[in-house]
């Protein structure tokens, strides 16, 4: 990016020109809603509304995380995560599912909407997932999903034309922690898309702690670009000596041109060796681990 300063104070400026009452925005734990909502903050101080509506299919801690993020600002925290569970409850289908979590977010984002009487909506899409929905190749649940009779005065997106990347040092710039700002990019259905087939809370669980573990094992060693672990079925094993039917857990590290394309690394054996030995200790119900070797394309990046 040219000048993130510059970029700052234009975004700041516009966001401070426009809003002339509150502006909600919906806090996800990822990079773009973090860096967006500091923006805001700095433009309106207080008259930012943050929420966070957990969904259930959070990282493991995030939303502690997000609490801790934004203490400066007051953010509502909803625990939603009932309604999500009910409204993805018989789906196997991938992009079906994306529409119900999608469809379930703006309901509860709606009502929230209401109660909060804001005038404006601050949003942290960002240009790939402008592109994506674009072309249809995805559901982004963050793009031209809200609904119209949300009658916000005006909906500002400061991130449109950026990448990811760009995102970061904006966010680097604005003193966010390294812990936000470095955070790996994560889907905006959540841990939904990596309880491949149905999204069940025991699925989900198990795809929480595999990812916590890939998480803790590889960001600080091998900084990929992104790192995660998906459930994708169910296998045969022996836990303690007993023969199971248990989760088969995929491991994705990859290298990425801005999510565009994308190239499994070479992660050296002893890394999934202890990958495995974590993952099967440390999940009960698991008992099969296996490492992704196909580049994006043809595979996508997440598994859904
Ligand atoms: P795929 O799986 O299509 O993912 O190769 C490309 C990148 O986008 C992330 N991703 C999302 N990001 N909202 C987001 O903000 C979403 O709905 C979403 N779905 C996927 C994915 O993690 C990868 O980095």
């Amino acid at each position: 990016m040219e000048n993130v300063k510059e970029f700052i104070e234009t975004e700041v400026e516009k966001i401070k020109s426009q809003v002339d009452g509150t502006a909600l925005i919906a806090l996800s734990g990822g990079v773009d809603s973090s860096v967006c909502a500091e923006l805001a903050y700095r433009a309106i101080g207080n008259r930012l509304l943050p929420i966070f509506i957990d969904t259930g299919f959070m990282r493991k801690g995030e939303p502690e995380q997000v609490r801790e993020a934004f203490s400066h600002m007051n953010v509502k925290v909803i625990d939603a995560s009932d309604r999500f569970f009910e409204a993805v409850e018989g789906i196997e289908d991938p992009e079906l599912k994306r529409k119900a979590v999608g469809e379930t977010f703006i309901r509860v984002f709606e009502e929230e909407a209401k109660k909060s009487n804001a005038d404006y909506l601050i949003q942290g899409t960002i240009y790939p997932d402008v592109l994506e929905s674009e072309k249809g190749i995805k559901a982004h649940h963050n793009v031209g999903g809200m609904p119209e009779k949300m009658e916000f005065k005006g909906v500002i997106e400061p991130l449109y034309y950026l990448y990811k990347d760009d995102v970061r040092e904006v966010g680097r710039e604005l003193g966010l922690t390294v812990a936000l700002s470095e955070r790996m990019p994560f889907p905006g259905p959540g841990l939904s898309v990596r309880a491949c087939g149905l999204a069940t809370r025991e699925k989900v669980a198990a795809a929480r702690e595999a990812n916590a573990i890939v998480e803790e094992e590889v960001m600080e060693a091998l900084k990929p670009w992104q790192a995660l672990a998906a459930v994708i079925g169910k296998g045969t094993g022996q836990k303690n000596e007993k023969r199971v039917y248990g989760w088969i857990i995929a491991v994705r590290i990859v290298d990425s041109n801005n999510a565009i394309t994308a190239e499994p690394l070479e992660v050296p054996y002893p890394i999934l060796k202890r990958i495995q030995e974590r993952i099967t200790t440390e999940i009960p119900d698991a008992c099969r681990v296996v490492y992704d070797v196909t580049p994006k394309p043809p595979g996508t990046i997440e598994f859904e």
